[in-house]
């Protein structure tokens, strides 16, 4: 009941706003304002009249929040691909490349998860981390055990692998499907749209294409989201080949099994072909770029300028622990300098991406991919306030420094600031730190 208090209480935060309304500039508010009630955003202004919003929503003093020195709000991290049952291996295994470190590293991680304990100790940990770290939504990967993917819950994703599986860590057929139809069941009774069930086939070579056009036809009856991953890697990709004859391409199979759509999410695309981003594109399906990741396993230089001037969504991925870190703001740093590195290899007129698209990709561009851009992703009204306050005055930052402007304050945060500079995050208008 406290916590529904919470939740309904109107408040107005009011100062320096930062969004993304487009890919190519930042919007920022040197003095705005942002009024939120019962979760929502019910005004966003670039002169902050706070009177006169204070007496159209009853607010009183108490509740309007005044931004300090050095002090900005912006839209929550979205992280477009985590799995959760990996935590407990960032940072770890990276002397293999992508085949050999899921049987070496990951699959004997995974297996753990039959241990609920285990699980309620690694998922309580991510949750906590992602969210101090500034990421209000994720899509995570969990794993196949319906118990602990359950508890995972409040932030979670079903996974799916019939093939291809080490002994002990495989599902049957039916068994996958039928545990995921449950899984969608028991999400859909809590009644809680800040948890959505995903569709989860792992990847293309765990899963058979009898069991993914099941799972195609599943997403389709109930309208849910897809993830998986694809064309991370040049012997993963030969090996899709070898393995669906009769497909085209790697997202040919996809296609083939009705996999995607426009709430399809594929992580990675550093292989992708032209007629692959065509058909990504055709479908309005989105790719979460995994820069970290892709470095770590050696997995390829993605060129997301090329994504983007496809036409396809871009949202960004931590990939833990195919990335080492949990944090966006070390996603968006990758995602710059990948975007450097890529651009050496090009011609003078090709553009590496700035740090205002990067903040679009890790905010808006987010949402955009996982279908959720009317809900999140800036500050609209309308939209779930999910929102960082960021201080770039705490520890290890500016305050030592002369004055600097916002554009300036977003610039040193997501090049040098951490999670000591976000000092609270917002989960549709609740504060969650
Ligand atoms: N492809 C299939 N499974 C995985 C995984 O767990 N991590 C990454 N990076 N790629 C995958
Ligand atoms: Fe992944």
């Amino acid at each position: 009941d406290s916590q529904k208090k919470m939740y309904n209480r109107s408040f107005i935060i009011v100062g320096p706003i930062v969004h993304s309304k487009e890919i190519t500039r930042l919007t920022v508010f040197d003095l705005g304002l942002i009024a939120v009630s019962d979760g929502k955003i019910v005004a966003v202004e670039e002169t902050a009249n706070v009177a006169q919003i204070q007496e159209k929503y009853s607010i009183t003093d108490d509740f309007v929040y005044h931004l300090g020195d050095g002090e900005f709000v912006m839209p929550g991290f979205i992280d477009t691909h985590i799995h959760a049952s990996q935590y407990p291996n960032a940072g770890l295994g990276y002397d293999m490349q992508l085949l050999d470190w899921l049987t070496t590293y990951t699959f004997p991680l995974e297996m753990k998860y039959s241990d609920l304990s285990f699980a309620e100790k690694v998922y309580e940990a991510v949750v906590k981390n992602t969210l101090a770290n500034g990421t209000t939504t994720a899509m995570y990967f969990a794993t196949i055990h319906f118990n602990s993917t359950v508890l995972l819950a409040n932030i979670a994703a079903d996974q799916n692998m019939n093939w291809n599986t080490p002994d002990g860590y495989g599902e049957r057929t039916e068994d996958s499907y039928k545990l995921t139809e449950d899984f969608i069941i028991q999400l859909k009774d809590k009644k809680n749209d800040l948890i959505l069930p995903i569709i989860t086939p792992r990847f293309a070579l765990s899963c058979d294409m009898e069991l993914m056009k099941m799972l195609g036809e599943l997403a389709s009856r109930y309208d849910l989201h897809i993830q998986t991953h694809i064309s991370e890697n040049v012997h993963e990709v030969s090996a899709v080949k070898e393995s669906f004859h009769d497909c085209t391409s790697y997202a040919d199979v996809y296609d083939k099994a009705r996999l995607l759509t426009n709430k399809t999410v594929l992580a990675h695309g550093v292989h992708l072909s032209d007629d692959e981003l065509k058909v990504l594109a055709a479908r309005g399906t989105a790719i979460s770029h995994c820069p970290n990741s892709n470095t770590s396993l050696k997995s390829g230089l993605c060129d997301v300028r090329r994504l983007l001037n496809a036409g396809i969504k871009v949202g960004l991925g931590t990939d833990v622990s195919g990335g080492y870190s949990l944090s966006i703001l070390n996603t968006i740093r990758n995602t710059l300098d990948v975007s450097i590195h890529v651009s050496f290899g090009k011609g003078e007129d090709y553009a590496p991406l700035t740090y205002h698209e990067a903040f679009y990709l890790a905010t808006l561009g987010g949402a955009r991919a996982v279908a959720l851009g009317d809900k999140i992703g800036n500050f609209e009204v309308g939209k779930d306030f999910d929102a960082l306050i960021v201080n770039m005055k705490s520890p290890g930052s500016t305050d030592i420094l002369q004055k600097y402007d916002t554009d300036a304050l977003v610039q040193k945060f997501l090049y040098t600031g951490d999670d000591r500079n976000i000092t609270k995050v917002y989960v549709a208008g609740r504060q969650v730190k």
